[in-house]
């Protein structure tokens, strides 16, 4: 059947449509039925149905005859390391983990925080708390103590689950101090914490709180899956919003069964066996559907890389690996592409690998740009699929769905809307526009299965965000425009998140950093157009009258205060003191503007401006760090 069909076919009869795909999973108690509509506007899938995340990703695969196929492979050049995991023994692992959990109390609804990098143990992790039906909450390594203590409030996890260290190229992330200073930070603590001991770094455990990973699993029965609610939450996963407080985004477990299973043949285009790769972390949602969940539902072969594109030993890393394992379907983030075409821009790395295995590779997480997609085709020689989706939805969005039928490439736009989404581009009025117009990017309601039914404890947050500007539609936070084909093109977002090397990060939450350093009086952040990482923050201070400090130092003190607060993913490193912050009349600071004079691309004079000589010293500001070029 070709896309065109199949995607008719649902419009026609969508919980028809998820219904067949549900017969791939196993059930304890099928679903009477696919949708379950809560009213206002809120809606749930396969809820009435009794199901196990675990028993589906790992233990249905040994029943069925596939326990020594190898569930994990972990790939680490930072360490040198290579190891195989089968599904037996990953089964055998999570089972036991589960069981030690569940005698520390850990049951059904719990939360367990996980902070963990990318290890085997980290997945194990998720999977021991989807056995149990206990809900996982993993937290990206490269955020500071402070963001994980607002995930330890809002969570409010009966464990945490840690390791003892990270490894950066060229330095060690101490996750324990990081972890120790979060907790103290936070207004809830949690009953234990398990840390897995890294032979790079040992952490001290802190007596009566913390037990180690192996020890605390001596002698402890091994748990069975226990089945939930088709609606019970599989995971939170924090994402950033217009503010400092994360939004923490569920997954319910049918939908997300259902849904990343479908999406591994018909989008990802691999048969149960194959070997599937996501070069992503475990703290993304990429991590979560494609490292993690889906490859393993799916039966296929995923990989734990901890590792870099370049650097880790050199930009040929990727292509190693692929040839060493025999990926399939490889898919990552346009910046790492971006950062291996830098140093390789012929290839030759590339030629060093036989990568006959390799049969397609998918972007997503930002943008992705013409010249990095033709280089990877050109080196490649496969479908290099741009493909569009937000941690919200779990799963694409838009796509070119190999599985089905290779639909015709064109560049700058992620092709066309997947099975579920009924996107639609609106006026500012909320009125659909006509091909070719540039508008918000909905979604008509409801969302397909796998994506968010609601925000953790904040269902009226849920509603303002992402429902109240245009009844009836999901508010994705993209502008964007459809063709005449039925193509997506994604040109940017509607609110202060900006995506630095595929990191989605909030500016507001950057601003609220900055205002807290005692010389500042005012500030702003924006994404400015960056050729590695797509966009970078730039902040603007302007200092409280008195501040003596010299301004250099006033800059170097709010980028530590950004690292030690958010993390350095953040990537915080410029910012500029300047008098005044261009605003409207009303006085809203004009942004959009800023970027426009950074990037040196064109603007109109906002009408509302007070005082348009303003942009003339911010853009003296920013040449003086290397932006707004004449
Ligand atoms: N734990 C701790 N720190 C981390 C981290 C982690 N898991 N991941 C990144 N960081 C740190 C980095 O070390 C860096 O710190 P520094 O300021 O001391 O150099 C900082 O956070 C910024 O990270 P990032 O923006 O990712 O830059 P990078 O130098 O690590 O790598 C590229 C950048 C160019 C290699 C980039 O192309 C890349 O691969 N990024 C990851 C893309 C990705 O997987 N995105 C996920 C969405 S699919
Ligand atoms: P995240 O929730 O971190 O996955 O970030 C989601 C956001 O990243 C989206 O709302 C987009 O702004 C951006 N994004 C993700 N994929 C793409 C893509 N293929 N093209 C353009 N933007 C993308």
């Amino acid at each position: 059947m070709a896309y065109k069909d199949i995607y008719e076919g649902w419009k026609k009869d969508p919980e028809g449509f998820w219904m067949d795909a549900a017969q791939a999973i196993d059930w304890d108690q099928a679903p009477s039925k696919a949708l379950f509509d809560k009213g206002d506007n809120l809606f749930e899938w396969f809820a009435d149905a009794k199901v196990n995340t675990c028993w589906n990703a790992v233990d249905r695969h040994v029943e069925a005859g596939r326990g020594e196929q190898t569930a994990i492979i972990y790939d680490s050049p930072i360490t040198h390391t290579k190891r195989e995991i089968s599904f037996v023994e990953l089964r055998n692992r999570v089972a036991t983990l589960a069981g030690a959990l569940r005698a520390k109390g850990v049951e059904k609804g719990d939360r367990v925080i996980i902070y963990m990098p990318m290890i085997p143990e980290a997945l194990e992790a998720m999977l021991a708390c989807a056995r149990l039906g206990a809900v996982h909450s993993v937290v990206f390594g490269g955020f500071a103590a402070n963001e994980l203590a607002v995930r330890i409030d809002d969570a409010k996890p009966k464990a945490i689950i840690a390791a003892s260290c990270g490894l950066e190229p060229g330095r060690v992330v101490h996750y324990k101090p990081l972890l120790d200073g979060a907790i103290d930070l936070a207004t809830h603590k949690p009953d234990f914490c398990v840390i897995f001991q890294r032979e790079q770094e040992v952490a001290e455990l802190v007596p009566g709180r913390d037990v180690n990973w192996h020890g605390f699993q001596y002698g402890v029965e091994p748990a069975e899956c226990v089945p939930v609610e088709g609606n019970h939450p599989a995971y939170i996963l924090y994402t950033s919003g217009t503010t400092g407080q994360p939004k923490g985004v569920i997954r319910h477990t049918a939908g997300q069964l259902v849904a990343l299973n479908w999406t591994m043949k018909n989008l990802y285009n691999v048969e149960p066996g194959d070997v599937f790769w996501a070069a992503s972390d475990v703290g993304w949602v990429v991590g979560h559907s494609y490292i993690c969940y889906g490859p393993l539902i799916h039966g296929n072969t995923t990989i734990v890389f901890e590792g870099k594109p370049v650097g880790t030993p050199d930009a040929g890393t990727f292509w190693r690996v692929i040839s060493e394992h025999k990926v399939k379907s490889f898919f990552t983030a346009p910046t790492a592409f971006r950062a291996v075409k830098r140093e390789d821009p012929k290839g030759e790395f590339v030629r060093k690998y036989d990568l006959s295995c390799l049969k397609q590779v998918y972007l997503a997480g930002e943008r992705a740009d013409p010249d990095t997609i033709v280089w990877a085709q050109d080196q490649l020689g496969v479908p290099v699929v741009d493909h569009w989706w937000q941690t919200e939805t779990g799963w694409a969005i838009a796509a070119n769905p190999l599985g089905i039928e290779e639909l015709p490439t064109k560049l700058g736009s992620p092709t066309v809307p997947m099975p579920g989404y009924d996107v639609t581009i609106l006026d500012d009025a909320g009125h659909p526009v006509e091909p070719g117009t540039l508008g918000a990017i909905a979604i008509k309601l409801p969302l397909p299965p796998g994506t968010l039914p609601t925000l953790w404890n904040a269902e009226d947050r849920f509603k303002k965000s992402y429902l109240t500007t245009f009844p009836g539609y999901y508010e994705t936070g993209d502008a964007g425009m459809m063709d005449e084909d039925g193509y997506v093109y994604i040109m940017a977002r509607t609110d202060d998140v900006i995506n630095v090397a595929g990191h989605r990060l909030s500016t507001g939450a950057m601003e609220e950093v900055l205002a807290g350093h005692p010389d500042v009086a005012e500030c702003a952040v924006i994404g400015v157009t960056d050729q590695l990482k797509g966009q970078m923050p730039v902040g603007f201070l302007c200092l409280n009258a008195g501040a003596d400090k010299a301004h250099d130092d006033v800059v170097k003190e709010v980028v530590k205060l950004v690292r030690e607060k958010i993390g350095p993913v953040a990537a915080f490193k410029l910012a500029v003191v300047v008098d005044r912050l261009p605003k409207t009349r009303s006085g809203k600071i004009l942004r959009g503007t800023m970027v426009n004079i950074a990037d040196g691309t064109p603007y109109k004079m906002p009408a509302t401006i007070d005082d348009p000589a303003i942009l003339d010293e911010i853009k003296e500001a920013l040449q003086t760090i290397g932006y707004a070029k004449a």
